[in-house]
């Protein structure tokens, strides 16, 4: 069987995450950088990865790297590749995105339209064609070039992963699912231990919890752009990854997972999203302002998400905001506290240093992860 290499961008911070997730799907791993993490795999691991990983924003087949510091270079290498072995006669074909860091070559838009150029040149000459329709399915491209070091992608995902399909409502300023469950899974929270996300907007923290303790694949309600192709991957890798996702799903699984947020009507979008991702009946939801927050149960966590000054006008209430957090945190003595936010006075109003602050960046907003961990539960 063909064995790929597979790109998957991350959040920039997450990758350490990230990569434990793919070693445990069994894949190895051939490099970590700034934001993405490749791994080797057969082409069934194209159909797992994107059914399973829950931090990576998508799954790339890796189509080829090399070095390129001029147009020329850049058009005669891109046509050197063979195409034909990834986009068949009528596929649609498109760079659909291209950056570049510290290269001669840096115009996106020049970058898109030789490697079209390029791809064209090489596919007329093997399928003896002047004109391509176009007509099939979509092969879109994605280019980085990094150094003069350019490596080109082929988007098995579409629409990016953390469009899981249950979140149909959101908050003022929601988290991407994939940072979510990054941030949990950077944890040690376990579907046996109280979460409680007292921010929850329209409910993404404790959606993606429930998810992981059930053991529902981030997947399982969407469909992937490579399940159109009629090429390179078989139909039947995807009716084995979906029927891999039903059989690790835990069934009656009970877990302790709470979502409070001050807005009534946010709290109702959190309930609607939770039912459409199959994990209402396992979140409680409630109206409730962060001061109310109160617990019986010992060795709990928060995760969460609060405000960070989106609006000018709010950050005016920030500090009385966290050092509410603070307040509430305090008596939460055997807690831990997880907090994403890019408010970079959040520890100062907390009243505590964090254990451990992690910078993570939320596409180009940086955002700091606060850290307080509280003490092991004693065996059982
Ligand atoms: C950054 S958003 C959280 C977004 C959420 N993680 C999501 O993915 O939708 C912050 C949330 O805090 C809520 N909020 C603001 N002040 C609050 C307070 N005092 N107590 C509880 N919730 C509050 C807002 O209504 C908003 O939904």
């Amino acid at each position: 069987m063909s064995r790929y290499e597979y790109i998957a961008p991350c959040h920039f911070g997450m990758e350490a995450v990230l990569k434990r997730e793919i070693t445990d799907l069994g894949y190895e791993i051939s490099n970590v950088d700034n934001g993405k993490v490749c791994f080797y795999g057969d082409i069934l691991a194209c159909a797992r990865a994107n059914m399973f990983l829950r931090t990576t924003e998508r799954v790339m087949i890796k189509i080829a790297s090399f070095t390129a510091e001029t147009f020329d270079e850049l058009f005669e290498k891109t046509k050197a590749i063979p195409w034909e072995q990834y986009i068949p006669k009528d596929g649609k074909f498109w760079i659909a995105k291209a950056n570049s860091v510290s290269s001669k070559l840096f115009s996106p838009s020049d970058i898109q339209s030789i490697m079209k150029k390029a791809i064209v040149e090489r596919m007329k000459s093997v399928y003896k064609v002047e004109w391509f329709e176009e007509s099939g399915s979509a092969y879109p491209l994605r280019v980085s070039i990094l150094k003069d070091v350019v490596t080109i992608g082929l988007d098995t995902s579409g629409e990016s992963l953390h469009r899981r399909g249950y979140r149909k409502l959101t908050a003022k300023a929601p988290i991407t699912e994939t940072l979510a469950a990054a941030m949990i899974m950077l944890t040690p929270w376990n579907k046996d231990r109280t979460l409680i996300d007292p921010f929850c907007g329209s409910g993404t923290i404790p959606i993606e919890a429930a998810l992981i303790g059930a053991r529902i694949a981030p997947g399982i309600k969407r469909s992937f752009l490579a399940e159109t192709w009629n090429n390179l991957i078989p139909r039947d890798a995807w009716k084995k990854a979906r029927d891999e996702a039903n059989d690790i799903m835990l069934n009656d699984v009970k877990m302790d997972i709470q979502g409070y947020d001050i807005d009534g009507e946010i709290i109702k979008a959190a309930r609607q999203n939770a039912n459409l991702a199959g994990v209402g009946h396992l979140i409680h939801f409630q109206q409730r302002p962060v001061s109310e927050l109160k617990s019986s149960k010992k060795y709990g966590f928060i995760i969460t998400n609060p405000p960070y000054g989106e609006r000018i006008e709010e950050q005016k209430n920030l500090p009385k905001l966290y050092a509410e957090i603070g307040r509430v945190y305090k008596a939460l003595d055997t807690w831990s506290c997880y907090i994403i936010t890019a408010y970079a006075d959040s520890e100062k109003y907390i009243g505590r240093k964090a254990d451990k602050n992690r910078k993570i960046y939320n596409g180009m907003m940086k955002t700091y992860l606060y850290q307080y961990i509280g003490p092991k539960p004693p065996k059982a």
